[in-house]
């Protein structure tokens, strides 16, 4: 496998591109290419047979690519699809899971949330991760619903999804969370209005960072790091090019977003 083959990323929609930046900002030599599955999304009210498929046929479109390594940007897609493709698929895979372990390690109230999609949090490899940490802590799980169809047509910082985290995460505040695990790459997205509703001493966690770090470790291990500068990001979606395009954070979107049919 050559090292100059492209970092392929892929997720149910806009949402991973928050893993996306966190790559491209610590390998900023790496050739990625991300692919939003927008016409599929939700992923997460999906049956776990339709999203081990769909990331089927993600994986096959980053392999005929070139990709050298997939980033599963996408936690419902990880927690169902990412056994079956590390078994399928001569290629190594890194995926997203909610960050439980550093919430639990950290949280002094001994309580923490989690908010996911429900492909996530009735997936086994999530409750394998839950039932490690739940002996010690109170975890309140929600199902964000909704949320991610809203970021997909472009409101993320809409009223309604203002109200609609209001709602959601009235059961964890009166729970007493001081840690509150965002369990979908979309929901990065959601922290200004999070930050909105949540007491001040509630910390938010994400997992993107620790995905790049991954990443990297992985494509060191393998000698797959490249050591000259690739081409620039390219982005495909298989919904609109324009709301995929407006998400990406400045200074960070001024790279062309494609449509594709796949
Ligand atoms: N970004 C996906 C995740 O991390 C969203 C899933 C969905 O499409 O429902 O879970």
């Amino acid at each position: 496998m050559s090292k100059d083959k492209p970092v392929g990323i892929f997720d149910s929609g806009v949402g991973g591109t928050s893993i996306w930046k966190e790559i491209h900002h610590l390998l900023p030599l790496e050739h990625t290419i991300y692919l939003a599955d927008s016409f599929n999304a939700p992923y997460g009210e999906k049956s776990s047979e339709e999203i081990v498929r769909l990331s089927i046929k993600n994986t096959e479109k980053l392999l005929e690519m070139g990709a050298k390594i997939i980033v599963v940007a996408c936690n419902t897609a990880t927690t169902n699809a990412i056994t079956h493709l590390r078994t399928s698929y001569n290629i190594p895979f890194i995926g997203i899971e909610p960050a439980i372990k550093p919430a639990a390690l950290q949280t002094r109230a001994k309580c923490i949330g989690i908010l996911a999609t429900k492909g996530t949090l009735s997936s086994n490899l999530f409750a394998r991760a839950s039932d490690l940490y739940s002996k010690d802590n109170k975890i309140v799980e929600v199902v964000g619903k909704g949320l991610v169809e809203k970021i997909e047509q472009g409101q993320k910082d809409a009223r309604v999804v203002h109200d609609m985290l209001t709602e959601l995460l009235e059961p964890m505040i009166q729970a007493g969370i001081d840690y509150l695990v965002l369990g979908c790459s979309h929901y990065p997205y959601l922290i200004p209005t999070l930050k909105k509703i949540l007491p001040p001493h509630v910390q938010i966690i994400d997992s993107g960072m620790a995905v790049a770090k991954q990443t990297r470790v992985v494509l060191q291990s393998l000698d797959l790091l490249t050591s000259e500068q690739q081409q620039i990001p390219e982005f495909f979606t298989n919904g609109d090019p324009e709301i995929l395009a407006e998400i990406i954070p400045a200074p960070l979107n001024s790279f062309k977003v494609n449509y594709l049919d796949f």
